[in-house]
This record gives C-alpha cells, structure tokens and sequence, in this order.
C-alpha cells in the first residue's frame, strides 16, 4: 500500500519537475524562456552554444558547438536544429563533424566555437565560417575555419583554416603606423605605452605577413549581397571586419579595424534603416560582463561607441550571458532577437541560452531581461 501511495506521488512529481525545467515539457512552445532548459521537438536538450541562425527558404537553421558534459573541446562538432516559428526546433543533425584523421585541422579535440552559415546566392553554395583552434594548443592558433554544403542543414565539407588577410594592411591604418618598426617585444604588456603602440597597429604589423589573429566572431550579408567577417583579433585587443570575396570563400584583402585596444569579444552585427549596429562583449573568459554597443553609418566605419545597451537589473553583466547573434525577424519590420549564452564553463552542455528583444529606444538597441517573452512584443 505504502509502495503504490510512493508511485502515486512520484507519478504526479515528475511532470512538475519536468515543467519547472524547462518551461513547457514536450509540448509545442508559443514563447521564449531565457535562461531555461531548452528542449528540441524530440524532447532532447539543444545543443548549439555560440551559435547563429540563417533564415532560408521560409526556414530558421540555427547552427552551434555542440558541447559535452566535461570539456569545451569540439568532440563532436556543429549541430544544426530548424524552425520556422522560432521557439520548436527540430534537430537536423551534425552539420559539421569533427574529423578522425590525426592531421586534420578538425580532428577530433580541437576547439570549434561561434559557427555561422550564410548563403551565397550566386553559387547556391551555404558557407560556414568558425572559430577554429588546434589541438592541443589551447587558444594560441586564432584561426578561422571554412566549410560548405550544398544544402543548408549540411553535410557541410572542412574546405580550409587559417589567419585572415596574410600580406594586407587594414585600410584604416596610417601610412606611418604602417611604416613604424616598433615590435612586441619592445614593450611591457598593459603599459600605457604598449597600449598606444597596439592602437598604431603593433599586433596588425607583427601578423600581417601571415595574417591577422581570428577568434570570436560572427558573419553579416549587406543588402548588396556583400559579406563580412567579424572578429576579434590583434591579442584578442581589436575587433576586425573582413570584406569576403563574390563566393564568400575568401577575403578581398579589404578590412578595418573597430576599437582599437578596447578588448571586444563576441560581435553580433545587424542593420537597421541603413545603420550598423554592433554589440560585443568585454573580455572576461567565461564569466559574464557588461556588453558594449558601437553603431556606424558604414561597415568600414567610424565605428562610434554608445552605452552598455543592456538596461535593469543584471544588465551590468549581460543578464549573465555574452552575445553571439543579433537575428532579423522574417516578416516583422524592425524585429530584431539578441542572442546569448549563458555559459557553464563546469558543465559546457549546460550553458543556456539567453534570447531577448532588441527595443529602440531614442535611435539605440535597448535589451531588458524578459523571464518569458513572445513574438508579439514586436507587433505585426
Ligand atoms: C569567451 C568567448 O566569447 C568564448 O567563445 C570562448 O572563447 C571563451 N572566451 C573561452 O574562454
């Protein structure tokens, strides 16, 4: 007796618990739930950190690192999941696997993080661009990756890695900073002086040879069909952003550099009424910190900083979560999703994802913490 009165119990336990996880157990959601257990149309946890999404053919495909329980190390490699409501999101499988082969740049064990995937209308081709660092060297590599597919959710094909724009100078950068001969070695890091020298370009001279550092980052298409790569490089001191070549497999030599020593991490890129918006992170490893908000009147800049945008309670640390994506809404004008992770760095696969409008208020991005939040925020 005692025994079936325990079952009992149990049995109307479990669904609760099942519902305080994650919002909505296993039935179709109508909302977001920053910061909660997000589950897959499955019923399984959505594994894509870092991610970004590509809307095509009617489609949201949102593609990220696929993390274990122990390690940040890519073991597996970038899921794919799909939509086209925003809140159910169907597992489509590995989009990129990671490779067996000892001397791959992807072999297993190595770092993938942040992947985005556009798509090139003149060759048909979805492009996929990442972070990428080797195994067993930690975060020295600054690589990025490149790999295609002929169909959005993948296979996608390892096509190269490397440092960005061997041989070119930022355009931005003064014919005398070009020229100077100062190098790392010649100074102490974090003094005043090193850091004047790193604005003149000290870290952009000492890679240009082989190309320049590449590390957080995220993808944006212009409406002129043009795409730029957005990164963080220079020592993790100085975002970058790259022009791509016509079949975005590589870069046309042209790029500039966005504040120079301010220490940005994780760019997100959108464009509204014809203005660029950039919101970034500090750099604080793992841990949450106060984004940051640049805005330009073109991509090659000026780039001018504005306020943390985030407003309200946690907003001095992102909510507890760091950018990776700033996702237009299909067919909702001026419908902008802040995308974020709210890493577990202890338990990689438990990091959460943190989505919030992005209200304009007096001409600039504001983001406040929503505990739950639909679509209908932003009107039809
Ligand atoms: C912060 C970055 O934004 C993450 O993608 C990751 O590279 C961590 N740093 C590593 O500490």
């Amino acid at each position: 007796m005692k025994l079936r009165i325990f079952f009992c119990l149990l049995a109307l336990l479990i669904p609760a618990c099942h519902l305080s996880a994650q919002g909505l157990a296993g039935s179709a959601r109508d909302r977001f739930y920053p910061g909660q257990l997000w589950f897959d149309t499955a019923g399984r946890l959505i594994n894509a950190h870092g991610g970004g999404i590509l809307y095509y053919d009617s489609t949201y495909y949102w593609f990220g690192e696929y993390k274990g329980e122990r390690t940040n190390s890519a073991e597996v490699g970038v899921t794919c999941y799909s939509s086209t409501d925003l809140y159910n999101w169907t597992d489509r499988g590995i989009a990129l696997a990671v490779s067996d082969e000892a001397d791959s740049p992807i072999v297993r064990g190595c770092i993938i993080e942040r992947p985005k995937v556009i798509h090139n209308a003149r060759t048909g081709k979805f492009v996929m661009y990442f972070h990428l660092e080797l195994k067993g060297k930690g975060y020295a590599a600054a690589n990025v990756g490149v790999a295609v597919s002929d169909r959005p959710e993948g296979p996608y094909r390892f096509v190269k890695n490397g440092c960005v724009n061997p041989g070119q100078w930022p355009a931005d950068l003064a014919e005398a900073d070009r020229a100077a001969t100062a190098v790392p070695e010649d100074y102490e890091w974090w003094t005043p002086a090193w850091r004047d020298e790193v604005a003149r370009g000290l870290f952009v001279r000492r890679d240009r040879a082989g190309g320049q550092m590449s590390r957080d980052m995220t993808l944006f298409v212009d409406d002129d069909g043009k795409a730029y790569h957005i990164y963080a490089s220079e020592e993790n001191l100085t975002l970058q952003i790259a022009e791509l070549t016509d079949d975005y497999l590589d870069y046309t030599g042209r790029y500039v550099r966005v504040d120079p020593t301010g220490q940005n991490e994780a760019p997100a890129l959108f464009k509204k009424d014809g203005r660029y918006y950039l919101i970034t992170s500090g750099c604080t490893g793992w841990a949450p910190n106060a984004a940051r908000l640049f805005t330009a009147e073109s991509i090659r800049g000026p780039w001018q900083r504005h306020a943390n945008p985030c407003q309200g309670d946690g907003a001095d640390r992102t909510f507890q979560s760091q950018g990776t994506y700033v996702l237009p809404v299909a067919g909702r004008k001026d419908a902008f999703v802040f995308m974020a992770d709210s890493w577990r760095p202890d338990n990689p696969i438990d990091g959460r994802y943190v989505w919030l409008p992005v209200r304009f208020e007096n001409g600039l991005p504001v983001l406040r913490w929503e505990k739950e939040w639909s679509l209908d925020v932003f009107g039809r």
